[in-house]
C-alpha cells in the first residue's frame, strides 16, 4: 500500500543544512500495523508526516497505492488527505467545540454528507470509541484517554484507509495506554485499516504492531517482524531499546557489573522460544534429561501481539559434555539458544 523510496529530508537551520532523514526505504502492506520506533530526534515525526506530505521530502518518492504523492497537485493532495486519518500525541482538539462537534468537523469539511447523515455518522463513531455519554462535553472536561478517543473518532470520521499515529499514547498512563492500544487493534481488525504508528516505547510496538522499523539519526537501522526484531535485536540501538524494558539483563551482561564478575561461574545461555512450546515443561525436562545444573537469572514469558513467547537467561554448570547434552535437548524442542558468556 505504501512504498517509500530513497527518501531524504533536510532542514535549513541558520543557513546550514540539517539532515532529518537519509535514504529511507520502506514498504508497508495493506491492513498491516506498522511501527516506527526510535529515540527523541531520530526523525520519526518527520517520516510519519511525509506520508501525508505535511512534511515535503527534499528528495525521493512516496507511493500510495502505486501513485507518487509527491507529484500530486493541491486538489489531489486534498483528496488524498481525506483518505488518511491522523492522531496526535497532544490530541489537537478544538476546545471551543463539543466532543460531537470535534468529530463532526472533518465531515463538515469534506462536505459529502448532509446534516442528518453527519449526525448519524457522529453517533456511530461515538459508540465505536465508547464516548456516547460524553457527546456534549467540551475537551477541557475530559480525561487524557477520553481526549485521545475523540482524536481517534475524528481521524476515522471520513473512513480513511490509512491511519497515522504520532505518539498516540505517550501522554497517557499505562492503563489508559492499554485501552487505547486495544481500541486501535480492534479498529485495525474490524475495518482492515492500515495503521502506521511512531513511538519510543517498545511496549506499544509489542502490543500492536506486526512489523517494525527502527530509526536512528534519520536512517532505518533495522526492520522486520516484531518478534524477530524484539527477540533477536541486531543493531545496538535496538538492543538498547529492548534492554530498557529489561535492566537486569543489561546489568548482568555488563562486564563491569559486580554481579557478573563475582557470581557467574557457568555458561550463560539465553533461550528463546515461540508458540505452543511456551506451555511445555521444558525446564523440568532439562533437569531430568541432562546432568547439567542450571540457575534461572532472568526470564519473561509473555506475548507479542497474539504470539506467546518465552525468553530465559540461564546459567548452566557442568562439564562440556553435560552442556552439549543440554543443547541437543533444546534443539529437539526447537528452542533457540545463544551462549552469552
Ligand atoms: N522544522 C524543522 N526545522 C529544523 N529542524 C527540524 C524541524 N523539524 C525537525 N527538525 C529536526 O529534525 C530531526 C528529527 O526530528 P523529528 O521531529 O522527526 O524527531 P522525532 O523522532 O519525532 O523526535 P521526538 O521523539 O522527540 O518527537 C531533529 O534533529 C529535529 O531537530
Ligand atoms: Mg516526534
Amino acid at each position: 500500500m505504501i512504498r517509500i523510496e530513497q527518501l531524504n529530508k533536510t532542514y535549513r537551520v541558520d543557513g546550514r543544512e540539517v539532515s532529518a532523514l537519509t535514504d529511507v526505504n520502506l514498504e508497508i502492506g495493506k491492513g498491516e500495523v506498522f511501527g516506527i520506533i526510535g529515540r527523541s530526534g531520530a526523525g520519526k515525526s518527520t517520516l510519519l508526516r511525509s506520508l501525508n506530505l505535511l512534511e515535503r521530502p527534499t528528495s525521493g518518492r512516496v507511493l500510495i497505492d502505486g501513485e507518487d504523492i509527491t507529484r500530486f497537485d493541491s486538489r489531489r493532495l486534498h483528496a488524498l488527505r481525506q483518505r488518511i486519518g491522523m492522531i496526535f500525541q497532544h490530541f489537537n482538539l478544538l476546545n471551543a467545540k463539543t466532543v460531537a462537534g470535534n468529530i463532526d468537523w472533518p465531515l463538515k469539511c469534506t462536505g459529502s454528507l448532509d446534516a442528518a447523515q453527519r449526525a448519524e455518522r457522529v453517533a456511530e463513531l461515538l459508540a465505536l470509541v465508547g464516548l456516547t455519554e460524553h457527546a456534549n462535553k467540551y475537551p477541557t472536561q475530559l480525561s487524557g484517554g477520553q481526549k485521545q478517543r475523540v482524536g481517534i473518532a475524528r481521524a476515522l470520521a471520513n473512513r480513511p484507509q490509512l491511519l497515522l499515529c504520532d505518539e498516540a499514547t505517550s501522554a497517557l498512563d499505562p492503563e489508559t495506554t492499554q485501552s487505547i492500544l486495544r481500541l486501535l487493534l480492534d479498529i485495525n481488525r474490524q475495518f482492515g485499516l492500515t495503521i502506521v504508528l511512531i513511538t519510543h516505547e517498545m511496549q506499544v510496538i509489542r502490543t500492536l504492531c506486526d512489523r517494525v522499523a527502527v530509526i536512528d539519526g534519520g536512517r532505518i537501522v533495522e526492520s522486520g517482524k516484531v518478534v524477530d526484531v524484539f527477540l533477536h535485536p541486531r543493531h545496538a540501538v535496538t538492543r538498547g531499546m529492548v534492554a530498557q524494558s529489561d535492566p537486569l539483563t543489561a546489568a548482568m551482561l555488563d562486564p563491569g557489573h559486580a554481579f557478573a564478575k563475582d557470581k557467574l561461574r557457568g555458561t550463560l545461555v539465553r533461550l528463546t522460544y515461540l508458540g505452543d512450546v511456551t506451555y511445555q515443561p521444558i525446564l523440568s525436562h532439562l533437569a531430568a534429561a541432562t546432568p547439567a545444573r542450571f540457575t534461572i537469572l532472568q526470564g519473561e514469558v509473555s506475548s507479542i501481539k497474539d504470539l506467546p513467547f518465552g525468553q530465559l537467561l540461564l546459567e548452566f554448570e557442568g562439564s562440556e559434555d553435560d552442556i552439549s547434552k543440554v543443547f541437543a535437548e533444546l534443539d529437539r524442542f526447537e528452542i533457540h539458544h545463544e551462549v552469552l558468556q
